[in-house]
């Protein structure tokens, strides 16, 4: 068990994981459970602080997410959020009512800076309010350390007991201080050291794997992604060739992306493993031939992506164990950590585990976060190309491609994609090094993991989207080019601006990006004649065009 651990408890607020992320940022390690968790458990878990979520309920509602006033004496802080804020107030002896009206929205804020919460913070800053109920007397003990203009107890504490509680979200990004304060709490008042870091992370975790693996034999699906791209660099630095890695290319891949996976893992690649790569593109294309409909595409991929897998499992035999890239979200967003609903299962490729003789499974990356398992991946080495793929969906070009999949067609969208994401990088580095300073900006010479981490991942133009690809609709119409008539596709580009990938707007990617990008395909795509901007939000549409 980890020396230094936070514990947020989760009451069903949408920012849950925000909150964790943000902690991780202190580099100190936490983990979200279910506000159903009993006082024995969390006790024995020895936390060296307690966080409580925002959540949807009012507490003085009956059957309302609730928790024992013990949690509060057990002599470890707490820092109640938003409804968690009410929540400490309440089983304290406060009162909690309904506003006359919903305060939402930026809102400023004024801070009494002798607290230890708001070391450092300006007096007069902003924070990020959403509520309706507030807190409309304190429990015996506190006191007021921050108000707004609506809101007259925007914080408070209880110093001796070290409790404290928000109503408002230090967490997102709305509120600029936010982190500072989440860190003074962390490392100030829970005296947390801040021991969690992606190199000890590493370390630990070769150790840990040789440990249970022993001589045993891994198995694990490559996909070329990021989790299992991380998964294979980590394995493979602990067990070498125990480890075999299978990648599928399944024709659907973008362009040239099979063979900078294989450039990586395969034979004369960094990493020292049994890569298998397996060309299966003639199988996928005879499968989805004729076939149009997006959902029974889905099937088919996902279907044989476990037959080929399972060819190739019993060609190596039974192992001992399989690993699987899966992620701290996964395993919250399963139900297993806080108290959120299963969202995306549809997307996820299932049912491996079915069709391979293993013992167990084997997940190196259970407890880290998406930008965690980044930096994992540079400190490993691998190439920031793969580090920083933007999300690619499992069925790949397959539900790129309106309607029927053919050969041709996954050639006219991968090079279209490939001039657009040409072209949007290079936009995104010209403003970084008119942006960002020298050392950041110019060159990535003897930049720090962290730094380089940083410079990818945060220091982006504001219409920088976070998925962004070209899709080819089934439509043609008719064009000129020269003098000849021309009856070609229309390819259609998306962009998208979001942050959990459940919402998202269209992002606002210069006009004169999005000019070259037409006309470098118009000129160099053979069989495209025309392009589109797709302007939709989702909802009403997906972020996928199928
Ligand atoms: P949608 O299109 O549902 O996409 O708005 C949301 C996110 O999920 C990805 N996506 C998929 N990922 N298998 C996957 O592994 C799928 O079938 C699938 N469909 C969508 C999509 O790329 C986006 O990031």
């Amino acid at each position: 068990m980890r020396e230094e651990k936070v514990i947020v408890i989760d009451f069903g607020g949408q920012y849950n994981q925000l909150v964790a992320r943000r902690v991780r940022e202190c580099n100190v390690y936490c983990e979200i459970y279910s506000y159903k968790t009993d006082l024995a458990t969390i006790k024995a878990m020895n936390p060296k602080g307690i966080i409580l979520t925002g959540g949807p309920s009012s507490c003085y509602e009956e059957g309302a997410a609730t928790c024992s006033d013990e949690l509060f004496k057990l002599g470890i802080p707490v820092l109640g959020l938003c409804y968690g804020a009410q929540l400490m107030n309440w089983v304290l002896g406060g009162n909690v009512e309904r506003a006359s009206a919903r305060e939402y929205g930026k809102t400023d804020l004024k801070v009494d800076s002798s607290s230890a919460l708001f070391e450092g913070v300006k007096e007069n800053t902003t924070c990020w309010m959403s509520h309706f109920d507030y807190i409309s007397k304190m429990a015996p003990g506190f006191k007021v350390i921050a108000t707004t203009d609506n809101c007259p107890v925007a914080a408070c504490e209880k110093k001796e007991a070290n409790l404290y509680a928000i109503q408002f979200h230090p967490e997102v990004l709305h509120t600029p201080e936010g982190s500072k304060m989440l860190y003074n709490f962390v490392r100030n008042i829970c005296g947390c050291s801040g021991d969690w870091r992606m190199d000890t992370f590493v370390e630990d975790s070769i150790r840990a794997i040789r440990e249970k693996v022993g001589s045993g034999k891994v198995l694990l699906a490559l996909s070329g992604g990021v989790d299992s791209s991380v998964a294979a660099g980590l394995l493979s630095r602990a067990i070498g060739k125990q480890l075999t890695c299978v990648f599928v290319d399944h024709g659907l891949l973008r362009k040239d992306e099979g063979d900078e996976v294989e450039a990586v893992f395969g034979n004369g690649g960094q990493f020292d493993l049994n890569f298998i790569r397996v060309n299966a593109q003639e199988r996928y294309y005879n499968k989805l031939a004729g076939v149009s409909e997006p959902e029974r595409k889905r099937k088919i991929i996902g279907e044989e992506f476990i037959r080929v897998f399972e060819e190739e499992a019993r060609k190596i035999g039974a192992v001992d164990f399989l690993a699987q890239g899966t992620i701290y979200p996964d395993v919250v967003e399963s139900g297993l950590g806080g108290e959120s609903a299963v969202i995306k299962s549809h997307h996820n490729v299932g049912g491996l585990p079915d069709f391979v003789d293993f013992k167990e499974i084997i997940e190196p990356l259970r407890d880290l976060f998406k930008d965690e398992v980044r930096k994992a991946g540079l400190e490993l080495g691998i190439p920031e190309h793969l580090v920083f793929r933007q999300p690619f969906p499992g069925p790949g070009l397959g539900i790129r491609i309106i309607g029927e999949v053919t050969e041709e067609k996954v050639k006219i969208v991968q090079e279209a994609d490939f001039i657009y994401r040409e072209e949007i990088a290079k936009a995104a580095e010209e403003w970084k090094k008119a942006n960002l300073s020298d050392r950041f900006g110019e060159s990535k010479e003897g930049l720090t993991v962290d730094q380089i981490f940083s410079r990818e991942r945060e220091f982006n133009p504001s219409w920088m989207p976070d998925q962004y690809f070209a899709a080819l609709t089934n439509m043609r119409s008719v064009g000129v080019m020269g003098d000849e008539r021309t009856y070609d596709y229309a390819v259609a580009l998306r962009a998208v601006r979001t942050v959990d990938f459940m919402t998202a707007e269209s992002a606002e990617v210069p006009f004169s990006v999005l000019q070259t990008v037409m006309s470098r395909i118009i000129n160099e795509v053979r069989g495209v004649n025309r392009v589109f901007y797709d302007l939709t939000s989702k909802p009403p549409g997906t972020i996928e065009m199928e």
